[in-house]
């Protein structure tokens, strides 16, 4: 593979907007006129993945997104995600209707809530193992098989029910850290994006009728990239990265839904959300406003720190911008909760696409 900015031209001329199901739009108006009641109105969400879904599945003493800053926007306090605030899955929920689901590790305390599905994403996984002892997606999925084992959901529960799969980058972060060669880089891409579809057609085949799976978001816009050019610019080359990842899941989607006849898997495209609000500097209503998009709201005092870190007397070795919700980022790699509201807004049309 050739890793060129010039892929990232052609993304948006040739992927944005499109949709991964020809004629779903077509279909939906046909359904519409021929059986009013019959479309698919999720009532569960079921969430697998890594920090940009999770909602409080690591651990509290080892992961950053039990630490102040993290929450300070919502709950107010550290809550488990990796953001000042609300994260992807909360918005979905809140698309879908429902309350965000609980995160499976507090699925004891939380017998009602069941009702809205399980959160099974840890932060920092991929779909292989990436060097921590979080379940990778092939544990999480477990981890349902087992609840409908136990029997808390049954068949009929999963024809209802909506899962959300995203995937941002740890498996590849993983690879570079642990000394994978770069050159061999594009066949371990392959390699991840075919266990993803693997693992859509495990979830899928378990009666979840609709599975929505992230794209990768652009990787050379995360501030931990942007950073060596003062927050200025995206690096294209790692961008070009993204556009790979992406192309190769657009084909292992197409032909899932081929092969199952539906429409039943669909990409919810990060990447072209992310570039479009970083671009506009704000989302497209203008109620949020990002000016410097690319600097991050929690910056670490050194670079061998983290949003979060303190010295031994306790002593915080970040600093926290006056407004988060005027930031896109909340630290080096994750959206603030505004960041993630302006992605929101630009996928709500592609989300209506669960109906069809
Ligand atoms: C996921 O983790 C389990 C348990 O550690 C391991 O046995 C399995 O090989 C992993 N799966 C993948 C696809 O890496
Ligand atoms: C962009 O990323 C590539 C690949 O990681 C790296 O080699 C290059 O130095 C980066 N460029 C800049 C300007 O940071
Ligand atoms: C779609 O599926 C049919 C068989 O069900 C197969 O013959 C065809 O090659 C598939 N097309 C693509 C684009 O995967």
């Amino acid at each position: 593979m050739e890793l060129h900015g010039l892929f990232f031209l052609l993304f948006l001329f040739t992927i944005a907007g499109e949709p991964v199901c020809a004629n779903v739009r077509d279909r939906r108006l046909k359904k519409l006129t021929t059986q009013a009641n019959g479309e698919f109105r999720p009532t569960k969400l079921f969430v697998f993945g890594d920090s940009y879904s999770d909602t409080g599945n690591n651990p509290k003493r080892l992961a950053s997104s039990w630490k102040t800053p993290y929450g300070v926007t919502f709950p107010g306090k550290p809550a488990g995600r990796y953001s000042d605030g609300r994260v992807l899955t909360d918005y979905v929920a809140r698309f879908m209707g429902i309350k965000s689901p609980l995160a499976y590790q507090w699925r004891k305390y939380g017998q009602k809530r069941l009702q809205y599905g399980v959160n099974f994403a840890y932060g920092g996984t991929g779909v292989f193992d990436t060097g921590n002892l979080e379940p990778n997606m092939t544990t999480q999925i477990g981890f349902l098989q087992g609840l409908i084992k136990e029997g808390v959901y049954t068949k009929r529960d999963l024809e209802s029910s909506l899962a959300l799969v995203t995937v941002s980058g740890n498996d590849y972060s993983a690879y570079i850290s642990s000394g994978g060669p770069r050159q061999d880089l594009p066949s371990f891409m392959s390699h991840v994006v075919n266990q993803m579809g693997i693992n859509l057609k495990v979830i899928h085949d378990m009666g979840v009728r609709k599975v929505l799976v992230s794209s990768l978001q652009p990787i050379g816009c995360l501030p931990q990239q942007t950073v060596f050019s003062s927050y200025q610019q995206c690096n294209e080359t790692e961008n070009a990265a993204s556009y790979y990842h992406n192309q190769m899941l657009q084909q292992v989607v197409t032909e899932l839904n081929n092969a199952t006849k539906d429409c039943s898997f669909l990409i919810l495209d990060l990447f072209s959300s992310f570039t479009t609000v970083l671009k506009n500097k704000g989302d497209y209503t203008g109620s949020l406003k990002f000016d410097t998009p690319l600097k991050p709201c929690c910056m670490p005092t050194s670079s061998d720190v983290y949003c979060g870190s303190r010295d031994e007397n306790g002593k915080a070795l970040y600093t926290v911008c006056n407004e988060p919700e005027s930031a896109f980022f909340w630290d080096s790699v994750h959206p603030s909760q505004a960041g993630w509201r302006a992605v929101y807004l630009t996928l709500r049309s592609s989300l209506n696409r669960i109906y069809s």
